[in-house]
């Protein structure tokens, strides 16, 4: 049997678990490279090859544990943000495209990259905005804080991975508790699902990643809250909050907003399907 062979019969077993049809077979091919480690280039030229007798109980593993809906960043143990790398596991949220627009948004409004700009990452977990943000601000330092000890060990280690502990430094510790004042620009993907919706979250979501990186409270707003009042008080003066919120939670960011006099709601940014997403704050 060929790899290809191999591959071609993987996809139809990961669309009979559910998986969708468009994604099953990328999914297999993307496994098979992680199981020979081969990039696609050489895949696509080598794929009609039989491959060495280790690879049938290598793939085999891991299309188990695909078929068990385990997401395909933690069995390959990485995920591309921001063209770079970073290692996840199942201590923090694996980095979401529509995470990359508060990166875009910081950059649009801070279009000075040499700015020796304090920022602050609240809810770090892979360290994918605080790693981002220190390759396109080369001078800035940075806080990355989580209340999960195990999603700070993963953030470290993609900190290393990118020779960048001289800049960010990963803290142990909630919201922005214990952080000096005058931080020039926070930036945050709190836990935003309502409690009541973490059992709507398909499989892959609500069965292997945190629930303290998804569950933002009864009425998912629990992050927010705490979010805005803590960077109202450690804001510099023109300081700069951006975050990201989810599906019907532009209204509640206003009300909460309005509750801080000295915060201004300065923009709203949409994402490609046209829908707010992240909220652009300005410390009076
Ligand atoms: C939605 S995830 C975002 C992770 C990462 N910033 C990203 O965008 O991929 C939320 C993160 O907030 C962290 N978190 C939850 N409650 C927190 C708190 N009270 N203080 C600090 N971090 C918290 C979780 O552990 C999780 O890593």
């Amino acid at each position: 049997m060929t790899i290809h062979e191999h591959v071609v019969a993987a996809r139809s077993r990961l669309e009979h678990a559910g998986i969708e049809i468009g994604n099953a077979g990328i999914d297999a091919e993307v496994l098979a490279r992680h199981a020979l480690g081969w990039n696609r280039a050489y895949y696509f030229s080598h794929r009609h090859d039989v491959p060495h007798l280790s690879f049938d109980s290598c793939f085999e593993n891991l299309i188990a544990r695909r078929e068990r809906r385990e997401p395909l960043a933690f069995i390959t143990g990485t995920r591309e943000f921001w063209s770079l790398q970073f290692d996840v596991s199942e201590a923090v949220l694996i980095p979401r495209p529509e995470t990359e627009i508060i990166v875009k948004t910081v950059l649009d409004t801070n279009p000075d990259r040499t700015a020796s700009l304090r920022i602050v990452d609240v809810g770090t977990g892979s360290g994918c905005l605080a790693v981002s943000l220190a390759t396109e601000f080369p001078n800035a330092q940075i806080l990355a804080t989580d209340v999960s000890s195990a999603a700070i060990e993963i953030a470290k280690r993609n900190v290393a991975k990118n020779d960048l502990a001289d800049r960010i430094e990963c803290r142990h510790t909630s919201f922005l508790a214990g952080v000096e004042e005058s931080i020039d620009v926070v930036v945050s993907n709190p836990p935003y699902i309502p409690t009541n919706h973490l059992t709507d979250l398909q499989l892959e979501i609500r069965n292997y990643e945190p629930e303290v990186a998804l569950n933002g409270g009864m009425d998912g707003l629990e992050g927010f809250r705490a979010l805005l009042a803590q960077s109202e008080i450690k804001l510099a003066k023109q300081g700069w909050l951006f975050f990201e919120f989810g599906f019907g939670q532009l209204n509640g960011v206003k009300a909460l907003t309005k509750e801080h006099e000295n915060l201004e709601l300065v923009n709203v940014v949409h994402d490609l399907q046209k829908l707010p997403r992240v909220a652009v704050l300005r410390r009076r």
